[in-house]
């Protein structure tokens, strides 16, 4: 199997690995196809993610694409971090291998979960911002 240069950078040397104790969002979310674990946790205020950080029992290609989407939602408003696809992730790496595809799956529901706890704690439903976390991930799989 062949990984690009960006995918081992990340697997190497994961960005923003851990937790935040003060975090006011937290998703959990399970990769129905392997049973790995992802967790998210996110520092927002005024609507912007200030602070993320993640922990996975998930392969190689987990970790990686969990690394990277955190970069790309750090710093930024709730609103861009929801539109945040798991496609769009696995570009950023330079691809992953077909069969390393529902692997990144798991870090763009692990954010949606986190954002939608947010919202829960504020008091607010979020469906209508977050939508249905599917817990089969398979559909996004295939519309790479
Ligand atoms: Fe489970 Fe990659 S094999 S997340």
């Amino acid at each position: 199997m062949i990984y690009s240069e960006k995918v081992m950078d990340h697997y190497a040397n994961p960005r923003n690995v851990g937790e935040i104790e003060d975090a006011n969002g937290v998703g959990e979310v399970g990769n129905a196809k392997c049973g790995d674990i992802m967790k998210m946790y996110l520092k927002i205020e005024d609507n912007m993610i200030k602070d993320v950080k993640f922990k996975t029992f998930g392969c190689g290609a987990a970790v990686a694409t969990s690394s990277i989407a955190t970069e790309m939602i750090k710093g930024k408003p709730l609103d861009e971090a929801l539109k945040l696809t798991n496609k769009a992730v696995v570009e950023a790496l330079d691809g992953l291998p077909p069969a390393k595809l529902h692997c990144s799956v798991l870090a763009e529901q692990a954010i949606k979960a986190a954002i939608a706890d947010y919202y829960t704690r504020q008091g607010i439903d979020p469906t209508p911002f977050v939508g249905e976390i599917k817990d089969d991930h398979c559909d996004s799989c295939c519309g790479i």
